[in-house]
């Protein structure tokens, strides 16, 4: 791996390891039918959204649910006209009803895989033996360092000099299931949190639209 001086180098560099044309170009008839999980900002939302309309992603949100109401990811889907649910975890007894509720939701809708793209509840065996093999998580770190919460300070704590993310599947041990793909990110010497999470996401946002084109083929012959 060279050593970058600046991030934009750094992204130049993700651009061809993260982009094959052959991959970027792969279709899927029809396209791959998603759900979509969102607590928060939901740029990660908007991101295959958008990887969805430039073409570089041959697929369609059916559904994105939310657990807090009124929250980022909710107002990009009423802007994006993407069919959203406000499913609040408050009013569930447990994580189990919840994710019950969830299974009921993304059924009724017809998807096909489910991606968790910035949700902040642990999920049970409800949702994951729902969708063997079809749930996606996006973790701000390379696994299996820094699982858990605020990942990205347990990054800067530790000092280290190369952070990133990875989208995995998602099994029934927290951020431990097969990892699908992974991008790297240096950690700059005045890198303060916010600072890292933004260099961070921005390559969470081309690796989730590529991790969903590689796990493509591997659902339609499912
Ligand atoms: C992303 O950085 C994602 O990796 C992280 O939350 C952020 C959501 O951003 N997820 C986790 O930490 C899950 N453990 P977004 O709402 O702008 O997509």
């Amino acid at each position: 791996m060279p050593a970058f001086s600046n991030p934009s180098q750094h992204e130049q560099s993700q651009q061809v390891l993260l982009h094959p044309s052959h991959i970027e170009s792969a279709q899927f008839d029809p396209p791959l039918q998603l759900g979509v999980m969102a607590s928060g900002r939901g740029s990660n939302f908007e991101a295959i959204a958008q990887a969805i309309a430039r073409g570089n992603l041959s697929a369609s949100i059916r559904l994105l649910v939310v657990n807090n109401p009124g929250c980022g990811a909710q107002q990009r889907a009423e802007r994006l006209g993407i069919p959203c649910k406000v499913i609040d975890h408050r009013i569930h007894r447990d994580r189990r009803a919840l994710d019950r509720e969830l299974v009921h939701c993304f059924q009724a809708a017809e998807v096909e895989a489910v991606v968790m793209a910035g949700w902040m509840r642990i999920v049970t065996s409800e949702l994951i033996q729902a969708f063997p093999e079809r749930l996606l998580n996006i973790h701000p770190s390379l696994l299996p360092s820094f699982r858990g919460l605020d990942a990205v300070g347990q990054a800067l704590q530790a000092g280290v000099k190369i952070s990133g993310c990875t989208v995995h599947l998602v099994t029934e041990d927290m951020d431990a299931g097969p990892i699908v793909t992974q991008a790297a990110v240096p950690v700059l010497a005045n890198d303060n949190h916010e600072a890292l999470a933004q260099r961070i996401r921005r390559q969470e946002h081309r690796l989730l639209p590529f991790a969903l084109t590689l796990m493509g083929p591997h659902w339609r012959q499912g």
